[in-house]
């Protein structure tokens, strides 16, 4: 009976991770048919198209070697694609412009500057001097770093470190903010803490973000979007919506079971495309996933450290 009524209420519930469907407007960034072959020859991203809207947090999944960086640095103006378009607010990406800050695994922090004077270093060139001392305050109180002001980088930890780094890059108020791997080199339970920090600063800030990561988990926790690649050349998979109310809990049980739905999606994706015989095989993108995403929320392994797949960059 029980069992009747359940199997009657269940195509009712409705699904919380859903392909991903193009909404009006004018995208905040558009990538259209994105290609790039490094010197070596080698096919970094093929025809890679993505729209980004204002304010989205969009995570660009995929093992190592399969182009996100790349193509977050192309995002950045630092790697010119050899093919395509990308723009920004309807403008062509030139170069590297303080409205798209880049933030990588290591937070680039100066050694020789306390901590506030990294933010008033960084804020100089567009406030006051009185403007630069109460945003830096501002900021390091946002990431709860009140009372470290005047600590030198060395004098803090990995995660303080990287909420330092994460504070300037907000004080600067950029528009979209490029995050390559930037929790990789932490331990599970302080990346878990960075994980609430930055979810609670987009709700509050809704930023336009594009965070790079080899972890599932990490991405269902953040995104709105979880744009799912593959390599040899650098591609896009899957482009899904993540509906689970913020703020996320990785072990949530609707969130693991969206990271089986994912880990799926993409050995479905694989059958499709599988290599002709006597070609290269294919990355084993999902078990390298599956596999990493393990180690990691084991705490054995930092997420950006270079896997079995492709070269890292
Ligand atoms: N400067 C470069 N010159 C030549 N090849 C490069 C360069 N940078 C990256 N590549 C190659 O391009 C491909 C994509 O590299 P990319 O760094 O974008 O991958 P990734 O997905 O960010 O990997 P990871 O997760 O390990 O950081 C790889 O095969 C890599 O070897
Ligand atoms: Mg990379």
């Amino acid at each position: 009976m029980l069992r009747s009524l359940l199997s009657r209420l269940r195509p009712l519930k409705r699904s919380l991770l859903v392909p991903w469907r193009a909404r009006g407007g004018e995208a905040k960034i558009a990538v259209k048919d994105v290609l790039h072959r490094y010197q070596n020859d080698v096919e970094a991203l093929k025809n890679v198209s993505i729209n980004v809207h204002p304010g989205e947090f969009v995570c660009l999944l995929g093992p190592s070697g399969c182009g996100k960086s790349t193509l977050l640095y192309a995002l950045a103006g630092h790697v010119f694609p050899s093919g395509g378009q990308i723009s920004i607010d309807g403008k062509p990406v030139r170069g590297p412009s303080p409205e798209r800050i880049l933030m990588f695994q290591e937070p680039a922090l100066f050694p020789w500057l306390t901590v506030k004077q990294n933010l008033k270093f960084a804020l100089g060139s567009k406030l006051s001097r009185r403007d630069c001392e109460t945003k830096a305050t501002e900021y390091l109180r946002l990431v709860e770093l009140d009372g470290f002001e005047r600590a030198l980088p060395h004098q803090l930890s990995g995660g303080m470190r990287m909420r330092a780094s994460l504070a300037r890059a907000l004080a600067m108020d950029p528009a979209v903010l490029l995050m390559d791997e930037p929790f990789g080199a932490l331990d599970a339970q302080t990346r878990g803490q960075m994980h609430r920090l930055l979810q609670q600063i987009w709700v509050n800030s809704r930023k336009t973000v594009v965070f790079v990561t080899h972890d599932v988990r990490e991405a269902l926790v953040l995104a709105d979007r979880v744009v799912v690649m593959a390599g040899r050349p650098g591609r896009v998979l899957q482009d899904l919506e993540v509906r689970l109310p913020r703020p996320r809990d990785p072990d949530d049980n609707q969130l693991v079971e969206m990271s089986r739905q994912i880990r799926e999606a993409i050995r479905s994706a694989k059958a499709a495309t599988a290599p002709r015989p006597g070609s290269e095989a294919a990355a084993p993108l999902e078990e390298e996933l599956h596999e990493r995403e393990t180690r990691v929320a084991a705490g054995n392994v930092p997420a950006g450290a270079a896997g079995p797949v492709g070269a890292g960059g």
